[in-house]
């Protein structure tokens, strides 16, 4: 059926400034990491793509290697967008990646300007696009020299390949020093992608101050460590979760009773102000405003609504926020 987006989108987000950048993200912003591969239904897909651009979720991340098999979310992404979104292709930030291993050889991973460059090209033949918007390393690479990397996202900057440049996975030197080498090329870094939740509190110790600092935004990836912050596995692990799916990420070796007992606090605070787990989980990541967009997974259209109903409720007490750090500890 012919798709016609929902005319009040824009009324339901926030848009929030990505650092000093021209740009602005949703504070939700929909993964398409998991649930867009050949193994969903293409029907599947599609719905959470219309549903999330309904709410004003106006951000899809991708990188190289989604799926599975490897690609085929961005092959899935690229034919839903010419059949659905078309019309809307400027209303849309779609970023992409390169950085884990893509294909056979010496080339087809870590950080060097030919893999990045050539990376790209396939990305925008497996979407149809001219351009991404954003382009991001997806992880360091300890050989490879930063001055090359980054010299790789500049240049495709420059060629128009992408908007803008980021990185993700960076520690906080390593950020600090790309952001500098980016800035010197004259394509500021727009935005890192780092995992943070409850349960990944890593950038706190200093990356979140060099973003600020730099005038780089943030996106939080997993901001529910994959569904454990939610009340998903509260009575065992359902047959259609991430966790029975046969994830190496997530699995239920992972769901410890020790894990359990503090998700089964949290799911009681949250309780108590009147929202669900996952909506104060993500409520938590954007809380003081350090992080400009939650970057979330979805395999059903009621967890995006969860998430966009979670921006009426996303102030915390002082008190809250030291009985969630009690628990978390
Ligand atoms: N840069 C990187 O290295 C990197 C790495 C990982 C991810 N990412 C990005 O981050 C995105 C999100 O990652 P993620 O999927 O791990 O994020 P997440 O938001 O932590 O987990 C999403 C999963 O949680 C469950 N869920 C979501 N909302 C729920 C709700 N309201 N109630 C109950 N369960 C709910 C769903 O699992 P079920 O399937 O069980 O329903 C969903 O698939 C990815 O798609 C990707 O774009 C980037």
């Amino acid at each position: 059926m012919h798709y016609l987006p929902d005319a009040g989108r824009y009324q339901q987000m926030e848009y929030r400034r990505c650092g000093r950048s021209g740009l602005k993200l949703p504070a939700i912003s929909l993964g398409l990491w998991h649930n867009f591969g050949d193994s969903t239904l293409l029907e599947n897909s599609r719905n959470l793509l219309r549903h999330a651009f309904d709410r004003g979720i106006t951000h899809f991340d991708l990188a190289n290697n989604y799926g599975p098999p490897p690609g085929s979310a961005e092959e899935n992404f690229g034919r839903i967008l010419r059949e659905d979104f078309y019309a809307y292709r400027d209303e849309l930030i779609i970023s992409s990646k390169a950085g884990y291993t893509m294909w056979d050889g010496p080339y087809g991973d870590w950080g060097s300007r030919k893999y990045l460059v050539s990376s790209l090209d396939q990305s925008l033949k497996r979407m149809g696009l001219e351009y991404v918007d954003i382009f991001y390393h997806h992880r360091p690479d300890p050989e490879t020299p930063l001055e090359e990397t980054m010299g790789a996202l500049d240049h495709l900057v420059r060629q128009g390949k992408a908007l803008y440049a980021a990185i993700s996975n960076y520690p906080a030197d390593l950020a600090q020093q790309a952001i500098a080498i980016l800035r010197d090329l004259g394509t500021p870094c727009l935005i890192h992608q780092p995992k943070y939740s409850m349960f990944e509190r890593t950038p706190e110790d200093g990356l979140l101050e060099v973003l600020n600092q730099g005038g780089v935004g943030s996106i939080a990836f997993s901001p529910l460590a994959g569904g454990m912050l939610t009340d998903r596995y509260l009575q065992g692990v359902p047959q259609d979760s991430r966790a029975a799916s046969g994830s190496r990420f997530l699995n239920s070796d992972q769901l410890t009773e020790e894990k359990m007992a503090k998700v089964r606090q949290l799911n009681q605070l949250a309780a108590d102000r009147g929202q669900k787990l996952s909506q104060m989980a993500l409520a938590w990541v954007l809380r003081g405003d350090r992080v400009t967009s939650v970057l979330i997974g979805a395999s059903k259209t009621s967890q995006i609504d969860d998430a966009v109903e979670m921006l009426a409720n996303r102030q915390f007490s002082e008190q809250e926020l030291e009985q969630i750090d009690a628990i978390l500890v």
